[in-house]
C-alpha cells in the first residue's frame, strides 16, 4: 500500500487542516457494543469509472469557489449568506419531472457524482432531528443530546457535471410505486435507512407506513437485542423500504447447528443467504461493508473465514485487506450474472466506504473529532476516480453502479455524533457514526438522483 489515499480540495485555506487522509486502523461500532479494528487499505488510483450511463443534464453554474471561500468565511463570521438559493436549478420542481430534467442545457461532459462541492443550503435538513422520533435511532438524534451547533445540516451536495434533481417525497414515491428498495449493510447502512425513512416521512409520525418484516422473515429472535432488519411499506404507493444487517456481505453459517456456543463459518465468496433468497423481490439495492473487516470483531462474533466451503485460517490466515477485497469481488461477480435474469429491472449500487475522523488518538486512546465548523478544510472534490479503491476496482466492468460517498464525506467531520456519544461510558468520541439528520441525507439524495 502505498500512503494513504489523497483528497484534493480546494477552496481551503480557512486555518486547520481536519483531512485525515487515511482510515485505517480501529474503530467505534454502532451495531453492537463490541469495539474492533477495522483493516481498510486504501490507495490512489487515477483511472476513471466508466460513468457513460450517467451522462445527464448538467446545472448551470450556480456560484464560482471565490464565492464559496466567501461563504465559508462568512460562516466563520457568524454570518449567513444563502445566496445560492436563487441559482437552483430545477428548485421546487417534481422530483422525477421530466419537464424539469430537461430543463438545464445538456453537455456531453461525464456526469460523476462525487465530484463537486458543498455549498450551504437553507432548504436543509428534510426532516427534523427531534421530530423523526418513529425511525430514528436515539444514539445517532444529535438534537437529543447536549449539541449546541447544528450547521452540519444546512448544506448539499453539488456536483460539478450533474444535474441534481430536488428531492421530493411524493414524487419519489409515486416513481417506486410498487417497488422495493433495499439496503444491506452494515451500521451506516443502517444510518442510510433510517435517514431515507425520515426523509420520506418529512419526519413525522408515520401510523400509515406498514411494517412488513414478517414477510421477510425479519421478527426479532427471542433473546436478541433487536431482528436483522425491517421493512416498512407506504400502503398508498406500496413502496416498500427495507434495510438487512450483513456487515460483511459475506455468508454466515454455524458450524455447528446445534451447539450454541459454536463458530461462525463466514463464507467471503458467498453472497447472505438473505440476498441471494430476497433478491428477486428487490428493484433498487444498496450494499456496503468496510468497517467490519479487523480481527477484533471477527473473534468478538466468533467468525472463521471460510473460502470455497473451507476454513482458511488455521493453515495460512488471510490478511484482512485481502479477505474484504475477496468479498467485494465475489459479490460483485455474483450480482453481475444475476442481474441480467431480472425481471423487474433491477438496479444494484454498492455504496462506498464512510469515512471516519478520530483525531489526537483513535477511538480507544482519546481520539475525537471536536470541529463544529462545516468544510474547514475545504467544500470541494476534484479528484476523478473513488477514494474507496477496493469498491471502485471491484465494480469495474461489472453492472453494479457506484455510489461515491467517500471523499464527499471526507469533507465533514464535523458531522459525526463526536463526543455526544450515549456512549459516554469510555469517555470516547463516535467519530464513525453521523448525526442525522446529516451527512446521510446527501447519501440519499445521490441515490436518488441514479435510480
Ligand atoms: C447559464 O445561464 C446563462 C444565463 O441564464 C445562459 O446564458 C447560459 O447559456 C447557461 N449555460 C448553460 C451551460 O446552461
Ligand atoms: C461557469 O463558471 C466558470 C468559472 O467557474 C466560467 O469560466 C464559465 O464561463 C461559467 N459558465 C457559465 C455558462 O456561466
Ligand atoms: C452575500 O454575498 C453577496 C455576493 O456573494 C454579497 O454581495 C452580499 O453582500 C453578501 N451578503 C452578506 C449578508 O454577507
Ligand atoms: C404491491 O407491489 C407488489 C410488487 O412489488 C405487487 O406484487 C403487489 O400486487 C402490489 N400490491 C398492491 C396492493 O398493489
Ligand atoms: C401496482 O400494482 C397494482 C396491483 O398489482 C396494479 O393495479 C397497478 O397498476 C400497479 N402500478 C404500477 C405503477 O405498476
Ligand atoms: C455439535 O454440537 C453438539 C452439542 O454441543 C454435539 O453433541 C455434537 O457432537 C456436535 N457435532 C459436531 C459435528 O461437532
Ligand atoms: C482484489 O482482488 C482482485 C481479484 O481477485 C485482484 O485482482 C486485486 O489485485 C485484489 N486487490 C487487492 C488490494 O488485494
Ligand atoms: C474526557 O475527555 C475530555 C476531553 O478529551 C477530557 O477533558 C476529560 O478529562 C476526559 N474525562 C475523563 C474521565 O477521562
Amino acid at each position: 500500500m502505498k500512503g494513504g489515499n489523497i483528497i484534493m480540495v480546494r477552496g481551503g485555506h480557512l486555518s486547520i487542516a481536519m483531512v485525515v487522509l487515511m482510515f485505517t486502523t480501529i474503530l467505534l461500532w454502532g451495531w453492537d457494543k463490541s469495539y474492533f479494528a477495522s483493516f481498510l487499505p486504501l490507495t490512489r488510483q487515477q483511472y476513471m469509472i466508466p460513468l457513460s450511463e450517467y451522462v445527464v443534464a448538467v446545472s448551470n453554474n450556480s456560484s464560482t469557489p471565490k464565492d464559496e471561500m466567501v461563504k465559508s468565511e462568512n460562516k466563520m463570521k457568524g454570518r449567513s449568506n444563502n445566496t445560492n438559493e436563487k441559482e437552483q436549478p430545477g428548485k421546487g420542481s417534481d422530483y422525477f419531472d421530466a419537464d424539469s430534467i430537461s430543463k438545464p442545457t445538456p453537455i456531453s461532459k461525464v456526469c460523476n457524482y462525487a465530484k463537486g462541492r458543498w455549498v450551504e443550503d437553507n432548504r436543509r435538513p428534510w426532516y427534523s432531528g427531534l421530530g423523526c422520533k418513529q425511525w430514528l435511532s436515539i444514539m445517532w438524534a444529535c438534537r437529543l443530546t447536549k449539541r449546541k451547533d447544528f450547521s452540519y445540516e444546512g448544506y448539499r451536495w453539488q456536483p460539478e457535471n450533474c444535474y441534481m434533481p430536488e428531492f421530493e417525497r411524493s414524487s419519489f414515491l409515486r416513481r417506486m410505486q410498487n417497488k422495493t428498495l433495499a439496503f444491506i449493510g452494515d451500521s451506516l447502512g443502517r444510518q442510510q435507512f433510517q435517514s431515507l425513512m425520515c426523509m420520506l416521512t418529512g419526519g413525522e409520525e408515520s401510523p400509515e407506513v406498514e411494517d412488513v418484516g414478517k414477510e421477510y422473515g425479519l421478527a426479532k429472535a427471542p433473546g436478541a437485542r433487536r431482528p436483522d432488519g425491517w421493512v416498512y411499506r407506504f400502503p398508498d404507493t406500496n413502496t416498500t423500504i427495507l434495510y438487512y444487517w450483513s456487515a460483511s456481505l459475506s455468508d454466515l453459517e454455524p458450524i455447528n447447528r446445534t451447539d450454541p456456543a459454536t463458530n461462525i463459518a463466514m463464507h467471503l465468496d458467498q453472497p447472505p443467504a438473505f440476498m441471494r433468497k430476497f433478491l428477486h423481490e428487490f428493484n433498487v439495492l444498496v450494499l456496503n461493508t468496510g468497517h467490519h473487516w479487523n480481527r477484533g470483531k471477527l473473534e468478538a462474533n466468533r467468525w472463521v473465514m471460510y473460502v470455497d466451503g473451507k476454513p482458511v485460517e488455521e493453515n495460512k490466515p488471510l490478511d484482512m485487506g485481502k479477505a474484504k477485497n475477496l468479498t467485494v469481488y465475489s459479490i460483485a461477480k455474483w450480482l453481475d450474472s444475476q442481474l441480467p435474469r431480472h425481471r423487474r429491472n433491477l438496479k444494484v449500487f454498492f455504496r462506498t466506504i464512510s469515512p471516519r475522523h478520530f483525531f489526537n488518538g483513535d477511538w480507544n486512546t482519546g481520539g475525537s473529532c471536536d470541529n463544529m465548523i462545516p468544510m474547514s478544510g475545504g467544500s470541494e472534490v476534484v479528484q476523478d476516480g473513488s477514494s474507496d479503491i477496493v469498491v471502485e476496482s471491484a465494480l469495474k466492468g461489472t453492472k453494479v453502479k457506484i455510489l461515491d460517498i467517500t471523499a464527499i464525506s471526507q469533507l465533514r467531520d464535523e458531522g459525526h455524533v463526536s463526543r455526544y456519544t450515549r456512549r459516554a461510558i469510555l469517555n470516547t468520541s463516535d467519530c464513525l457514526h453521523w448525526c442525522l439528520p446529516g451527512i446521510p441525507d446527501t447519501w440519499n439524495e445521490l441515490l436518488l438522483a441514479q435510480i
